[in-house]
């Protein structure tokens, strides 16, 4: 097994988060590939880990703190890092020593750049990105948001910790229409994916609904509101964790029209 740095080759399979053979990724439309142009040039790290046979397992993103969905000065911090679990497509590569592998060729390459420390979130559950996992490998926790802890390494004794952006602002809701805000980031598939199930479902309302997305690309904006990614459908957050289905965000959209005079 090998830590490699992402190529042109694999920039495709990366943004579909290893996952090629998923209907739900390709749901997720283009926005990973997106945000990938736009913050390759903003200090975005990525590395994928290679079997024996040169097949690709895992991947591991990265970038400065300040340019990404947390808060902090001079750490970089861990989007996300997976290990492809599932048995379809290129199969299971868990509890093969990839995952530690990564993060320690990201902690590597974070010093090397000048970084103070390392940061990443993870969930207070056993299951998706387990924060457990960071605190095996000597992270603590430095903030917490619900079951969303934000954990971190500092390399230096002056390093600060890093916070969650926390919310400063909810959309208003407008007169007369189901008020859909979506806050789209482009970084996860699975919270591109529920962004597109919003939009298309929104479509079928026709103008009972006024769907606005407020791009939090852009720095300022995010700040602003405090958020990097969610639909608010009459200021209210459609669902945590997994994605919800096109169904179940059709569902909530109906219930909020059926209310409007
Ligand atoms: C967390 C995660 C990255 C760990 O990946 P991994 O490659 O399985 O991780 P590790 O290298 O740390 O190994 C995990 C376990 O396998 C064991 N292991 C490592 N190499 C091994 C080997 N050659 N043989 C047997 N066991 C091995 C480790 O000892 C460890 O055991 P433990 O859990 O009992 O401590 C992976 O589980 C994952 O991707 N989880 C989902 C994360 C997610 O949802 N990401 C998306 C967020 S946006």
């Amino acid at each position: 097994m090998k830590i490699v740095d992402l190529n042109e080759e694999h920039v495709p399979l990366y943004c579909l988060c290893l996952e090629d053979w998923s209907a739900d990724i390709s749901e997720a439309g283009d926005h990973k590939a997106r945000w990938f142009e736009k913050f390759k040039d903003r200090g975005l790290r990525v590395k994928l880990a290679l079997d024996d046979r040169g097949e690709v397992g895992g991947m591991i993103q990265y970038l400065p703190i300040e340019r990404s969905t947390a808060q902090g000065e001079g750490l970089y911090m861990i989007q996300c890092v997976w290990v492809h679990g599932h048995k379809q497509g290129r199969g299971n590569f868990q509890k093969k020593g990839m995952g530690k592998a990564l993060l320690e060729a990201a902690e590597k390459d974070a010093k090397d750049l000048g970084a103070v420390g390392m940061a990443a979130w993870g969930l207070l559950l056993p299951f998706w990105m387990k924060a457990s996992w960071f605190r095996k490998h000597g992270y603590r926790q430095a903030d917490r948001d619900g079951m969303a802890a934000l954990v971190w390494k500092p390399f230096a004794k002056d390093a600060k910790p890093p916070r969650f952006i926390k919310l400063k602002k909810k959309p208003e809701k407008k007169p007369g229409v189901v008020t859909i805000t979506a806050f789209q980031n482009g970084w996860c598939p699975a919270q591109n994916l529920t962004y597109e199930r919003a939009r298309r479902a929104s479509v079928e309302f026709g103008n009972k609904v006024d769907f606005e997305t407020i791009d939090t690309t852009d720095r300022t904006t995010m700040m602003e509101w405090g958020i990097s990614d969610a639909v608010l459908i009459d200021g209210k957050q459609v669902g945590f964790g997994p994605p919800p289905s096109y169904q179940k965000i059709r569902k909530l959209i109906e219930a909020r029209v059926r209310k409007l005079k």
